[in-house]
């Protein structure tokens, strides 16, 4: 990010807190709460927004090196995503060519080769067939057609992109909506990945994605966690197409107050999260940036996972580990125990189903966004302004 953009953002969270007003969005909205439970609005989220649209899986550094593999299965299609012996990020259907197992059932790991478990067929980290146990037993297999089925992926700026389908696109630059500069300075693409979370949740998908998209709860819901380093009540808020960011107001703003802005920079008072289209939240703090990517159940909406990755500047996570550490779960117990904790229970109300609308406040505009632009991308009307 530009200083010039980083002191400008900073300055205005400054103001906010000295005039004593947040973000406004102009007007509340209003949304029915059966969109969180909707089964047929599930079912075309699912079609639209996992099974044919490109996915992030993770960043550059859950690939550091070659041979290095993950995989995932969040989004319908098991992926077994690798960095190949010429370094380049690969990614295949997660399904041995003979009936289909899974040739690895790992999470993440570093090896050449894969051998399915079921009969032992065997396939490079660039997806080729190598070899076929007993073949003059089994039957004679032209190997150079039964590779592991590859699909699209790209590796830019940091991200590690997956379509689903094989023959889909991935238009870096377009997902991002003009945020690839300032994401090139971040340095996402020289953060090394360690640890993480999974938080399979009785809340809708969306509820999951919601919980990041205001201060207003800052002082309430955190009051014991968050609200001791971070102001709530302001925030910055910009769109870029379909995806926006936040910039949360952090204490230490304080501390850089009459100071030279030549000097400033965002961590001194200013902690970015981004939500990516659809599913994409990412929290950008000094030492790293935290990646939370959201995926409903399909079979069932009240139901959600939340796959929590924690990634580092290295030489800051080779200073002060445990602190890092500790800070990075700290962060993850707040998510799950209080955001996703409060989630839960309106999940319940709008199960329960005797109260026909939530309303999003003039102060929240993320949820105005992400609302009406996943609506938008499935043919929906905008929500109605609430009166
Ligand atoms: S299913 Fe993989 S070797 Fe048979
Ligand atoms: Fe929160």
């Amino acid at each position: 990010m530009e200083h010039a953009v980083q002191v400008e953002l900073l300055q205005k969270l400054m103001k906010q807190l000295d005039d004593g007003v947040n973000v406004d969005a102009g007007v509340m909205l209003k949304n029915k709460a059966s969109a969180y439970t909707c089964p047929d609005m599930a079912k075309r989220e699912w079609e639209t927004f996992f099974r044919t649209h490109p996915q992030i899986i993770g960043l550059s550094g859950d690939l550091p090196e070659p041979g290095n593999f993950i995989t995932v299965e969040d989004f319908g299609v098991p992926v077994l995503a690798t960095r190949d012996k010429e370094g380049t990020f690969r990614a295949f259907h997660n399904a041995c060519r003979h009936r289909g197992a899974m040739v690895t059932t790992e999470k993440r790991g570093k090896q050449a080769k894969f051998t399915c478990p079921f009969h032992g067929w065997t396939f490079g980290s660039d997806g080729a067939l190598i070899a076929v146990p007993m073949e003059d037993h089994f039957g004679s297999i032209d190997k150079s057609c039964h590779g592991l089925i590859e699909l699209p992926a790209v590796e830019k700026y940091g991200f590690l992109w997956v379509h689903p389908d094989p023959k889909g696109e991935i238009d870096a630059e377009a997902l991002l909506g003009g945020l690839a500069p300032e994401f090139d300075s971040w340095g996402f693409d020289q953060m090394v990945n360690k640890d993480g979370a999974t938080y399979a949740m009785d809340l809708n998908w969306k509820l999951a994605i919601d919980t990041f998209g205001e201060t207003y709860h800052f002082k309430r819901l955190h009051k014991n966690t968050l609200a001791e380093g971070f102001y709530g009540d302001v925030q910055c808020y910009d769109i870029f197409e379909r995806n926006h960011r936040m910039i949360l107001c952090v204490k230490s703003i304080d501390d850089i107050r009459g100071t030279p802005t030549d000097n400033w920079k965002m961590s001194n008072g200013g902690f970015p999260v981004y939500y990516l289209f659809p599913n994409i939240q990412l929290n950008v703090g000094a030492a790293g940036m935290t990646m939370v990517r959201v995926y409903p159940d399909p079979k069932d909406p009240n139901r959600s996972i939340s796959q929590v990755s924690f990634y580092f500047r290295p030489e800051l996570l080779a200073a002060e580990p445990e602190k890092l550490m500790q800070i990075a779960h700290n962060f993850g117990r707040v998510i799950q125990g209080e955001d996703y904790a409060v989630a839960e229970t309106t999940q319940r109300a709008a199960q329960a189903g005797l109260q026909d609308y939530v309303i999003y406040g003039r102060n929240e505009p993320a949820l105005h966004h992400y609302h009406n632009t996943y609506r938008s991308a499935l043919g929906l009307e905008p929500l109605e302004v609430f009166e």
